[in-house]
């Protein structure tokens, strides 16, 4: 988070809702210590006009939380529909009229001395107002880190290992310190993953090119939305392949993806313009895209999303509900 997040934010922390300034974790716990949590990013989005909060693919961000968070052995008890029930609920009752990050975080919180992984976990919540993560309005100009991908057999990076994020951290500050927007990363077979925090595509003759799930990747929610958008509605092919560093020099187009970036047109590449150093067409036209069914503005998409206001009346029915299954499972 770019800025400082309120403390009087009311937040879903050891199954209630709470203001942030109450929401606090020990100086032992496991996952400060070991970088034994995993995350998830959710966007929502604030539509003007129709006067509704959209919280964009919250069932597919829940369930791959819930699916990765079994690589580090974390039980989160509720079910995505419970936990897009508490969203919908935080967003309510902070009032929020405005765009927003989601943060879920699970972790191994015994609060002791020991790497092993035990089985004592929390998980909480936290919506913050969050405006654009970065400027690529006009395009951003990336740069190859000097900093390789983790590795699956290391630490799976299909997840949002806490720990894993130290990755990439390094390789984010590297480039900005030396002038780039955001950092690419090799694997160690030397080939493109992705970027820090978001996957890549890239245009060549006409095809959508993109590093397949295998070439540890973040398998990521706004890649999966940008093939579909691709293929349903601009009839492109993709590709999943592994792409060559020099093919970043020599594509047509470059863009990357992710919750909090969005779609964010790639035009510089270590110093070189990507083709004649211009936002290109397909770039352009599946960013609108996005942001439109994002925004609720397009019906077919409408299933990506769940409205806060309208389903208002919706979140307080699953509230009692929850409340009720909290106090079953006792959370931590
Ligand atoms: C390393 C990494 N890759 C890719 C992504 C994009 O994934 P998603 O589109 O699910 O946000 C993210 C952000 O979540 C990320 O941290």
């Amino acid at each position: 988070m770019k800025a400082d997040a309120d403390p009087n934010l009311i937040v879903y922390f050891g199954g209630q809702y709470v203001p942030m300034r109450e929401a606090r974790v020990g100086i032992l716990t496991h996952a400060l210590h070991y970088g034994t949590g995993v995350f998830e990013g959710i966007r929502a989005y604030w539509n003007e006009t129709a006067r509704e909060l959209y919280v964009l693919r919250p069932t597919e961000h829940f369930e791959r939380w819930k699916r990765n968070c079994g690589i580090l052995r974390i039980d989160v008890p509720l079910t995505p529909e419970e936990l897009c029930a508490i969203t919908a609920e935080l967003a309510w009752r902070n009032a929020f009229h405005t765009d927003l990050y989601v943060r879920p975080l699970a972790y191994k919180s015994a609060e002791r001395i020991g790497v092993a992984i035990d089985d004592e976990d929390s998980f909480f919540i936290a919506a913050v107002p969050y405006g654009e993560y970065l400027h690529s309005e006009n395009g951003l100009h990336a740069g190859v880190s000097s900093w390789r991908r983790i590795e699956d057999n290391a630490i799976p990076p299909r997840a949002k290992i806490c720990g894993a994020y130290a990755n990439s951290a390094l390789a984010g500050d590297e480039a900005r310190r030396s002038g780039f927007d955001e950092a690419i990363l090799l694997n160690e077979a030397g080939h493109v993953t992705e970027g820090a925090t978001c996957n890549l595509f890239m245009v060549r003759k006409g095809r959508l090119i993109t590093p397949a799930v295998t070439d540890n990747i973040l398998e990521g929610i706004t890649r999966d939305s940008i093939m579909e958008l691709a293929t349903r509605e601009l009839d492109l092919e993709i590709v999943e392949r592994p792409i060559a560093r020099s093919e970043l020099y020599v594509c047509d187009e470059l863009f990357l993806t992710g919750t909090a970036v969005g779609v964010a047109p790639v035009v510089r590449v270590d110093h070189r313009p990507v083709a004649n150093g211009a936002i290109g067409e397909t770039t352009r036209r599946l960013r609108r895209l996005y942001f439109d069914a994002a925004h609720g503005n397009l019906q077919a998409y409408r299933k990506w999303l769940l409205p806060v206001y309208a389903g208002g009346r919706l979140a307080e029915q699953n509230a009692a509900r929850v409340d009720a299954r909290v106090g079953e499972t006792s959370l931590a």
